[in-house]
Protein backbone atom coordinates (compact mmCIF):
# COMPACT_ATOMS: atom_id res chain seq x y z
CA UNK A 1 0.00 0.00 0.00
CA UNK A 2 1.19 3.71 -0.86
CA UNK A 3 -0.46 6.93 0.76
CA UNK A 4 1.49 10.66 1.22
CA UNK A 5 0.52 10.68 5.33
CA UNK A 6 0.47 8.04 7.29
CA UNK A 7 -0.93 8.27 10.65
CA UNK A 8 -0.90 6.29 13.61
CA UNK A 9 -3.39 6.48 16.19
CA UNK A 10 -7.22 7.12 15.73
CA UNK A 11 -7.86 9.15 18.18
CA UNK A 12 -8.63 12.69 17.59
CA UNK A 13 -5.34 13.83 16.78
CA UNK A 14 -5.23 11.16 13.84
CA UNK A 15 -8.63 11.46 13.01
CA UNK A 16 -8.61 15.48 12.84
CA UNK A 17 -5.31 15.61 10.56
CA UNK A 18 -6.46 12.84 7.90
CA UNK A 19 -10.10 14.96 7.60
CA UNK A 20 -8.09 18.00 7.00
CA UNK A 21 -5.18 16.82 4.96
CA UNK A 22 -8.51 14.78 2.81
CA UNK A 23 -10.13 18.64 2.11
CA UNK A 24 -6.53 19.63 0.94
CA UNK A 25 -6.13 16.56 -1.66
CA UNK A 26 -3.24 15.03 0.86
CA UNK A 27 -3.67 11.35 0.63
CA UNK A 28 -3.24 9.39 4.52
CA UNK A 29 -4.08 6.12 5.82
CA UNK A 30 -4.61 5.73 9.98
CA UNK A 31 -3.69 2.87 11.86
CA UNK A 32 -5.88 2.07 14.86
CA UNK A 33 -4.85 -0.75 17.02
CA UNK A 34 -8.38 -0.79 18.71
CA UNK A 35 -11.97 -1.38 17.51
CA UNK A 36 -14.06 1.61 16.89
CA UNK A 37 -16.01 0.52 19.37
CA UNK A 38 -13.03 0.65 21.69
CA UNK A 39 -12.67 4.13 21.16
CA UNK A 40 -15.29 5.39 20.76
CA UNK A 41 -16.51 3.86 24.68
CA UNK A 42 -13.41 6.11 26.22
CA UNK A 43 -15.01 8.82 28.50
CA UNK A 44 -12.36 11.78 28.62
CA UNK A 45 -12.16 15.62 27.73
CA UNK A 46 -14.84 17.71 27.85
CA UNK A 47 -14.27 21.39 27.17
CA UNK A 48 -12.81 22.52 23.84
CA UNK A 49 -10.95 25.77 23.56
CA UNK A 50 -11.77 28.45 20.96
CA UNK A 51 -9.00 27.26 18.35
CA UNK A 52 -10.29 23.42 18.36
CA UNK A 53 -14.09 24.17 17.87
CA UNK A 54 -12.37 26.63 14.81
CA UNK A 55 -10.58 23.71 13.21
CA UNK A 56 -13.49 20.93 13.59
CA UNK A 57 -15.23 23.76 11.53
CA UNK A 58 -12.24 23.41 8.89
CA UNK A 59 -12.61 20.10 9.05
CA UNK A 60 -16.09 19.88 8.43
CA UNK A 61 -17.02 18.37 11.24
CA UNK A 62 -18.50 21.18 13.64
CA UNK A 63 -22.06 20.58 12.46
CA UNK A 64 -23.38 19.01 15.40
CA UNK A 65 -20.59 20.58 17.63
CA UNK A 66 -22.33 23.75 17.12
CA UNK A 67 -26.05 22.64 17.28
CA UNK A 68 -25.76 20.21 20.71
CA UNK A 69 -22.11 21.64 22.35
CA UNK A 70 -22.93 24.58 24.77
CA UNK A 71 -20.99 27.59 25.05
CA UNK A 72 -19.62 28.35 28.59
CA UNK A 73 -18.42 32.15 29.23
CA UNK A 74 -17.55 31.09 32.84
CA UNK A 75 -17.25 28.52 35.46
CA UNK A 76 -16.76 28.34 39.01
CA UNK A 77 -14.25 27.34 41.72
CA UNK A 78 -15.45 26.53 45.21
CA UNK A 79 -12.95 27.55 47.69
CA UNK A 80 -13.39 27.75 51.74
CA UNK A 81 -16.74 28.04 52.22
CA UNK A 82 -17.13 30.28 48.94
CA UNK A 83 -18.23 30.06 45.25
CA UNK A 84 -16.39 32.43 42.93
CA UNK A 85 -16.78 32.72 39.50
CA UNK A 86 -14.32 33.03 36.75
CA UNK A 87 -15.35 35.12 34.16
CA UNK A 88 -13.92 34.15 31.03
CA UNK A 89 -15.73 36.25 28.58
CA UNK A 90 -15.05 39.57 30.36
CA UNK A 91 -11.39 38.44 31.11
CA UNK A 92 -10.02 37.02 27.82
CA UNK A 93 -11.66 39.75 25.99
CA UNK A 94 -15.07 37.86 24.57
CA UNK A 95 -13.88 34.45 23.93
CA UNK A 96 -15.54 30.83 25.61
CA UNK A 97 -15.50 27.61 25.94
CA UNK A 98 -17.49 25.01 23.96
CA UNK A 99 -18.64 21.79 26.22
CA UNK A 100 -18.83 19.12 23.72
CA UNK A 101 -17.35 15.60 24.82
CA UNK A 102 -14.31 14.13 23.35
CA UNK A 103 -16.41 10.78 22.27
CA UNK A 104 -19.18 12.70 20.20
CA UNK A 105 -16.49 14.52 18.62
CA UNK A 106 -14.21 11.43 17.68
CA UNK A 107 -17.85 10.22 16.08
CA UNK A 108 -18.08 13.50 14.34
CA UNK A 109 -14.28 12.41 12.52
CA UNK A 110 -15.12 9.00 11.54
CA UNK A 111 -18.27 9.89 10.55
CA UNK A 112 -16.94 12.36 7.99
CA UNK A 113 -13.59 9.85 7.18
CA UNK A 114 -16.16 7.47 6.57
CA UNK A 115 -18.48 10.00 4.19
CA UNK A 116 -15.12 10.72 1.98
CA UNK A 117 -14.25 7.19 2.16
CA UNK A 118 -10.93 7.85 3.94
CA UNK A 119 -9.10 4.98 4.79
CA UNK A 120 -9.22 4.33 8.72
CA UNK A 121 -7.66 0.62 9.55
CA UNK A 122 -8.95 -0.88 13.26
CA UNK A 123 -7.63 -3.46 14.64
CA UNK A 124 -4.21 -3.14 13.36
CA UNK A 125 -1.60 -5.02 15.47
CA UNK A 126 2.17 -4.89 16.19
CA UNK A 127 2.45 -1.43 14.12
CA UNK A 128 6.01 -0.31 13.27
CA UNK A 129 7.52 2.71 11.77
CA UNK A 130 10.83 2.13 9.72
CA UNK A 131 13.56 4.25 8.36
CA UNK A 132 11.86 7.39 9.29
CA UNK A 133 15.93 9.10 8.66
CA UNK A 134 15.44 8.16 5.13
CA UNK A 135 13.34 9.85 2.61
CA UNK A 136 11.27 6.62 1.93
CA UNK A 137 9.94 5.81 5.24
CA UNK A 138 7.26 3.07 5.62
CA UNK A 139 4.89 1.39 8.16
CA UNK A 140 3.92 -2.13 8.81
CA UNK A 141 0.93 -3.72 10.92
CA UNK A 142 -0.38 -7.26 11.14
CA UNK A 143 -3.72 -8.06 10.08
CA UNK A 144 -4.08 -11.86 11.51
CA UNK A 145 -1.50 -13.55 9.86
CA UNK A 146 -0.80 -11.02 6.90
CA UNK A 147 1.73 -8.57 7.62
CA UNK A 148 0.95 -4.92 5.26
CA UNK A 149 3.59 -2.70 4.58
CA UNK A 150 2.55 0.94 4.31
CA UNK A 151 5.15 2.95 2.10
CA UNK A 152 4.85 7.03 2.69
CA UNK A 153 6.22 10.16 2.53
CA UNK A 154 5.78 11.11 6.37
CA UNK A 155 4.86 9.14 9.34
CA UNK A 156 2.41 10.97 11.67
CA UNK A 157 2.74 9.51 15.53
CA UNK A 158 -0.93 10.31 17.57
CA UNK A 159 -0.82 7.06 19.24
CA UNK A 160 -1.27 8.53 22.56
CA UNK A 161 1.32 8.15 25.39
CA UNK A 162 1.74 4.38 25.55
CA UNK A 163 1.91 4.04 21.43
CA UNK A 164 4.51 3.04 19.51
CA UNK A 165 5.59 6.24 17.81
CA UNK A 166 8.00 7.83 20.57
CA UNK A 167 9.16 4.82 21.67
CA UNK A 168 10.32 4.36 18.09
CA UNK A 169 13.18 7.47 18.31
CA UNK A 170 16.19 6.90 19.63
CA UNK A 171 16.90 6.91 23.77
CA UNK A 172 19.96 8.96 23.06
CA UNK A 173 17.73 11.62 20.93
CA UNK A 174 14.56 12.21 23.20
CA UNK A 175 14.68 13.78 26.16
CA UNK A 176 11.85 12.90 28.75
CA UNK A 177 10.36 15.28 31.56
CA UNK A 178 7.69 14.20 33.72
CA UNK A 179 6.07 14.67 36.81
CA UNK A 180 3.68 12.55 38.51
CA UNK A 181 1.43 13.65 41.18
CA UNK A 182 0.23 10.96 43.99
CA UNK A 183 -3.47 10.57 43.30
CA UNK A 184 -5.95 10.11 40.36
CA UNK A 185 -9.03 11.46 39.27
CA UNK A 186 -11.98 8.57 39.79
CA UNK A 187 -14.60 9.98 37.24
CA UNK A 188 -18.23 9.14 36.83
CA UNK A 189 -20.89 9.63 34.10
CA UNK A 190 -24.32 9.28 35.05
CA UNK A 191 -28.15 10.32 33.05
CA UNK A 192 -28.53 13.07 35.48
CA UNK A 193 -29.10 16.91 35.06
CA UNK A 194 -25.93 18.89 35.61
CA UNK A 195 -25.46 20.38 39.55
CA UNK A 196 -24.86 23.51 37.91
CA UNK A 197 -25.22 25.34 34.72
CA UNK A 198 -21.32 26.09 34.56
CA UNK A 199 -18.38 24.07 35.98
CA UNK A 200 -17.57 23.93 39.62
CA UNK A 201 -13.89 23.08 39.92
CA UNK A 202 -13.58 22.50 44.35
CA UNK A 203 -10.41 22.41 46.39
CA UNK A 204 -11.75 20.78 49.73
CA UNK A 205 -9.73 19.42 52.17
CA UNK A 206 -10.69 15.82 51.59
CA UNK A 207 -9.43 16.44 48.05
CA UNK A 208 -10.49 18.66 44.68
CA UNK A 209 -13.96 17.61 42.93
CA UNK A 210 -14.99 18.34 39.74
CA UNK A 211 -18.31 18.88 38.22
CA UNK A 212 -18.98 19.03 34.79
CA UNK A 213 -21.29 18.23 32.17
CA UNK A 214 -21.64 16.68 28.20
CA UNK A 215 -25.48 18.20 27.87
CA UNK A 216 -28.42 19.28 30.01
CA UNK A 217 -29.05 15.42 30.76
CA UNK A 218 -25.49 13.68 30.92
CA UNK A 219 -23.41 14.87 33.83
CA UNK A 220 -19.81 13.72 34.82
CA UNK A 221 -18.39 14.42 37.90
CA UNK A 222 -14.59 13.65 39.69
CA UNK A 223 -12.74 13.43 42.93
CA UNK A 224 -9.26 13.33 43.96
CA UNK A 225 -8.62 9.72 44.85
CA UNK A 226 -5.16 7.74 45.92
CA UNK A 227 -3.35 6.11 43.47
CA UNK A 228 -4.17 3.20 45.52
CA UNK A 229 -7.90 2.73 44.42
CA UNK A 230 -9.04 1.12 42.51
CA UNK A 231 -12.52 1.63 40.68
CA UNK A 232 -14.09 -1.85 42.61
CA UNK A 233 -13.51 0.47 45.74
CA UNK A 234 -16.00 3.29 44.76
CA UNK A 235 -19.97 1.75 44.77
CA UNK A 236 -21.72 4.30 43.18
CA UNK A 237 -23.35 5.26 46.50
CA UNK A 238 -19.66 5.73 47.93
CA UNK A 239 -19.08 7.92 45.03
CA UNK A 240 -22.12 10.49 45.70
CA UNK A 241 -21.64 10.69 49.30
CA UNK A 242 -17.71 11.96 48.57
CA UNK A 243 -18.82 13.84 45.98
CA UNK A 244 -21.18 15.56 48.41
CA UNK A 245 -18.63 15.90 50.80
CA UNK A 246 -16.55 18.01 49.41
CA UNK A 247 -19.36 20.30 47.44
CA UNK A 248 -20.64 23.06 49.57
CA UNK A 249 -23.74 22.69 51.30
CA UNK A 250 -26.05 24.24 49.28
CA UNK A 251 -24.68 22.63 45.85
CA UNK A 252 -24.59 19.41 47.70
CA UNK A 253 -27.96 19.54 48.34
CA UNK A 254 -29.07 20.35 44.71
CA UNK A 255 -26.91 17.31 43.38
CA UNK A 256 -29.03 14.14 41.46
CA UNK A 257 -27.59 11.13 41.65
CA UNK A 258 -28.52 8.18 39.63
CA UNK A 259 -26.48 5.01 38.15
CA UNK A 260 -22.92 5.53 37.17
CA UNK A 261 -22.84 4.79 33.35
CA UNK A 262 -19.32 4.48 33.20
CA UNK A 263 -16.48 4.91 36.22
CA UNK A 264 -12.88 4.74 35.63
CA UNK A 265 -9.76 6.01 37.32
CA UNK A 266 -7.16 8.42 35.38
CA UNK A 267 -3.77 8.91 37.07
CA UNK A 268 -2.16 12.69 37.40
CA UNK A 269 1.23 13.17 35.14
CA UNK A 270 2.99 15.86 33.54
CA UNK A 271 5.07 14.60 30.86
CA UNK A 272 6.73 16.04 27.65
CA UNK A 273 9.31 14.54 25.19
CA UNK A 274 11.52 16.76 23.33
CA UNK A 275 11.87 16.83 20.25
CA UNK A 276 8.64 16.17 18.21
CA UNK A 277 10.29 15.23 14.84
CA UNK A 278 12.24 12.48 14.40
CA UNK A 279 13.59 12.48 10.77
CA UNK A 280 10.47 12.00 8.62
CA UNK A 281 8.18 11.39 11.93
CA UNK A 282 6.24 13.79 13.90
CA UNK A 283 4.32 13.19 17.03
CA UNK A 284 1.45 14.99 17.49
CA UNK A 285 -1.13 15.15 20.79
CA UNK A 286 -0.95 12.72 23.86
CA UNK A 287 1.79 10.74 22.15
CA UNK A 288 4.38 13.68 22.80
CA UNK A 289 2.66 15.55 25.73
CA UNK A 290 0.24 14.34 29.08
CA UNK A 291 -1.08 17.23 30.93
CA UNK A 292 -3.52 16.49 34.28
CA UNK A 293 -6.72 17.35 33.40
CA UNK A 294 -7.32 20.34 35.61
CA UNK A 295 -7.02 22.77 33.21
CA UNK A 296 -8.77 21.05 30.49
CA UNK A 297 -5.86 21.19 28.64
CA UNK A 298 -5.13 17.82 26.80
CA UNK A 299 -6.98 17.54 24.11
CA UNK A 300 -6.58 21.11 23.46
CA UNK A 301 -3.03 20.79 23.34
CA UNK A 302 -3.38 18.22 20.60
CA UNK A 303 -5.42 20.52 18.73
CA UNK A 304 -2.77 23.11 18.51
CA UNK A 305 -0.37 20.50 17.40
CA UNK A 306 -2.67 19.09 14.49
CA UNK A 307 -2.84 22.98 13.74
CA UNK A 308 1.14 23.23 12.76
CA UNK A 309 1.25 20.39 11.25
CA UNK A 310 -1.74 21.04 8.72
CA UNK A 311 0.18 24.04 7.93
CA UNK A 312 3.22 22.65 7.80
CA UNK A 313 1.79 19.58 5.46
CA UNK A 314 0.04 22.04 3.16
CA UNK A 315 3.19 24.62 2.54
CA UNK A 316 5.28 21.33 1.92
CA UNK A 317 2.67 20.06 -0.54
CA UNK A 318 1.20 22.68 -2.38
CA UNK A 319 4.23 24.93 -2.45
CA UNK A 320 7.52 22.78 -1.97
CA UNK A 321 7.97 24.91 1.43
CA UNK A 322 9.14 23.02 4.11
CA UNK A 323 10.19 25.89 6.80
CA UNK A 324 6.57 24.66 8.98
CA UNK A 325 7.77 21.54 9.18
CA UNK A 326 11.24 21.96 10.19
CA UNK A 327 10.01 24.28 12.86
CA UNK A 328 7.42 22.15 13.52
CA UNK A 329 8.75 20.91 16.90
CA UNK A 330 10.03 24.03 17.95
CA UNK A 331 6.87 25.96 17.75
CA UNK A 332 4.63 23.12 19.10
CA UNK A 333 6.74 22.56 22.42
CA UNK A 334 6.47 26.05 22.97
CA UNK A 335 2.90 26.44 23.24
CA UNK A 336 2.70 22.77 25.00
CA UNK A 337 4.63 23.96 27.65
CA UNK A 338 2.60 27.31 28.53
CA UNK A 339 -0.07 24.38 28.61
CA UNK A 340 2.16 22.26 30.96
CA UNK A 341 2.58 25.34 33.46
CA UNK A 342 -1.21 26.33 33.41
CA UNK A 343 -2.03 22.62 33.84
CA UNK A 344 0.17 21.83 36.44
CA UNK A 345 -0.81 25.54 38.62
CA UNK A 346 -4.05 24.77 38.51
CA UNK A 347 -3.82 21.03 39.98
CA UNK A 348 -1.10 22.41 42.85
CA UNK A 349 -3.71 25.47 43.79
CA UNK A 350 -6.70 23.40 43.67
CA UNK A 351 -5.66 19.63 45.15
CA UNK A 352 -4.43 18.09 48.46
CA UNK A 353 -1.19 16.75 48.54
CA UNK A 354 -1.17 14.21 50.59
CA UNK A 355 3.12 15.37 51.92
CA UNK A 356 2.27 19.00 52.13
CA UNK A 357 3.55 21.18 54.98
CA UNK A 358 1.56 24.05 56.51
CA UNK A 359 3.05 26.40 54.53
CA UNK A 360 2.21 24.85 51.04
CA UNK A 361 -1.26 24.91 52.46
CA UNK A 362 -1.02 28.40 53.32
CA UNK A 363 0.66 29.36 49.80
CA UNK A 364 -2.50 27.85 48.32
CA UNK A 365 -5.10 29.88 50.47
CA UNK A 366 -3.04 32.82 48.89
CA UNK A 367 -2.97 31.53 45.15
CA UNK A 368 -6.81 32.05 45.33
CA UNK A 369 -7.44 34.82 47.29
CA UNK A 370 -4.99 36.42 44.98
CA UNK A 371 -6.93 35.57 42.13
CA UNK A 372 -9.90 36.51 43.09
CA UNK A 373 -8.55 39.85 44.23
CA UNK A 374 -6.73 40.47 40.86
CA UNK A 375 -8.15 41.38 37.48
CA UNK A 376 -4.89 40.78 35.94
CA UNK A 377 -4.55 37.25 37.84
CA UNK A 378 -8.02 36.94 36.02
CA UNK A 379 -6.94 37.50 32.66
CA UNK A 380 -4.48 35.12 32.73
CA UNK A 381 -6.04 32.17 34.18
CA UNK A 382 -8.91 33.00 31.26
CA UNK A 383 -6.72 33.83 28.63
CA UNK A 384 -5.24 30.53 29.45
CA UNK A 385 -8.51 28.18 29.95
CA UNK A 386 -9.81 29.52 26.65
CA UNK A 387 -6.64 28.76 25.25
CA UNK A 388 -3.27 30.62 23.91
CA UNK A 389 -3.29 31.83 20.09
CA UNK A 390 -2.03 29.04 17.74
P1 LIG B 1 -5.52 9.43 22.22
O1 LIG B 1 -6.91 9.92 22.44
O2 LIG B 1 -4.87 8.65 23.29
O3 LIG B 1 -5.56 8.56 20.88
C1 LIG B 1 -4.48 7.74 20.47
C2 LIG B 1 -5.01 6.56 19.69
O4 LIG B 1 -3.91 5.76 19.26
C3 LIG B 1 -5.90 5.65 20.52
O5 LIG B 1 -7.13 5.45 19.86
C4 LIG B 1 -5.09 4.36 20.67
O6 LIG B 1 -5.92 3.20 20.71
C5 LIG B 1 -4.22 4.41 19.43
N1 LIG B 1 -2.97 3.64 19.57
C6 LIG B 1 -2.19 3.52 20.66
N2 LIG B 1 -1.12 2.75 20.40
C7 LIG B 1 -1.23 2.38 19.10
C8 LIG B 1 -0.41 1.58 18.25
N3 LIG B 1 0.70 1.00 18.70
N4 LIG B 1 -0.82 1.40 16.97
C9 LIG B 1 -1.96 1.99 16.51
N5 LIG B 1 -2.76 2.76 17.28
C10 LIG B 1 -2.39 2.95 18.57
N6 LIG B 1 -8.34 17.31 27.47
C11 LIG B 1 -8.94 18.52 27.26
O7 LIG B 1 -8.45 19.27 26.40
N7 LIG B 1 -10.05 18.92 27.94
C12 LIG B 1 -10.60 18.14 28.91
O8 LIG B 1 -11.64 18.51 29.47
C13 LIG B 1 -9.97 16.88 29.21
N8 LIG B 1 -10.45 16.04 30.16
C14 LIG B 1 -9.86 14.83 30.36
C15 LIG B 1 -10.39 14.01 31.34
C16 LIG B 1 -9.82 12.76 31.58
C17 LIG B 1 -10.38 11.89 32.67
C18 LIG B 1 -8.71 12.30 30.78
C19 LIG B 1 -8.10 10.93 31.00
C20 LIG B 1 -8.20 13.11 29.80
C21 LIG B 1 -8.75 14.38 29.58
N9 LIG B 1 -8.26 15.23 28.59
C22 LIG B 1 -8.82 16.47 28.41
C23 LIG B 1 -7.13 14.80 27.74
C24 LIG B 1 -7.56 14.24 26.36
O9 LIG B 1 -8.50 13.23 26.53
C25 LIG B 1 -6.35 13.74 25.56
O10 LIG B 1 -5.39 14.75 25.55
C26 LIG B 1 -6.72 13.32 24.13
O11 LIG B 1 -7.38 12.08 24.12
C27 LIG B 1 -5.47 13.21 23.23
O12 LIG B 1 -5.85 12.77 21.95
P2 LIG B 1 -4.83 11.95 21.04
O13 LIG B 1 -5.57 11.65 19.78
O14 LIG B 1 -3.55 12.66 20.96
O15 LIG B 1 -4.54 10.61 21.86
C1 LIG C 1 -13.66 17.85 32.14
C2 LIG C 1 -12.39 17.43 32.37
C3 LIG C 1 -11.47 18.34 32.80
O1 LIG C 1 -10.22 17.98 33.01
C4 LIG C 1 -11.77 19.66 33.00
O2 LIG C 1 -10.83 20.52 33.46
C5 LIG C 1 -13.03 20.08 32.75
C6 LIG C 1 -13.97 19.15 32.31
C7 LIG C 1 -14.67 16.88 31.69
O3 LIG C 1 -14.34 15.70 31.48
O4 LIG C 1 -15.83 17.25 31.55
Amino acid sequence: MKTQVCIIGGGPSGLMLSQLLHLKGIDTVVLERQSREYVLGRIRAGVLEHGFAELMREAQCGERMDKEGEIHDGFLIAHGGQVSRVDLHKYSGGSSVVVYGQTELTRDLYAARDRMNGVVIHNAEDVQPHDLKSATPYVTYRSGDEVVRIDCDFVIGADGFHGVSRKSIPRDVLKEYEKVYPFGWLGVLSRTKPVSPELIYAKHERGFALCSLRSQVLSRYYIQVPLTDSVEDWSDDAFWAELKRRLPADVAAQLVTGASIEKSIAPLRSFVAEPMRYGNLFLAGDAAHIVPPTGARGLNSAASDIYYLYHAMLAHYQNGDSTGLDQYSEKALARVWKAQRFSWWMTTMLHTFPDSIAYDQKLQETDLAYLFSSEAAQRSLAENYVGLPF
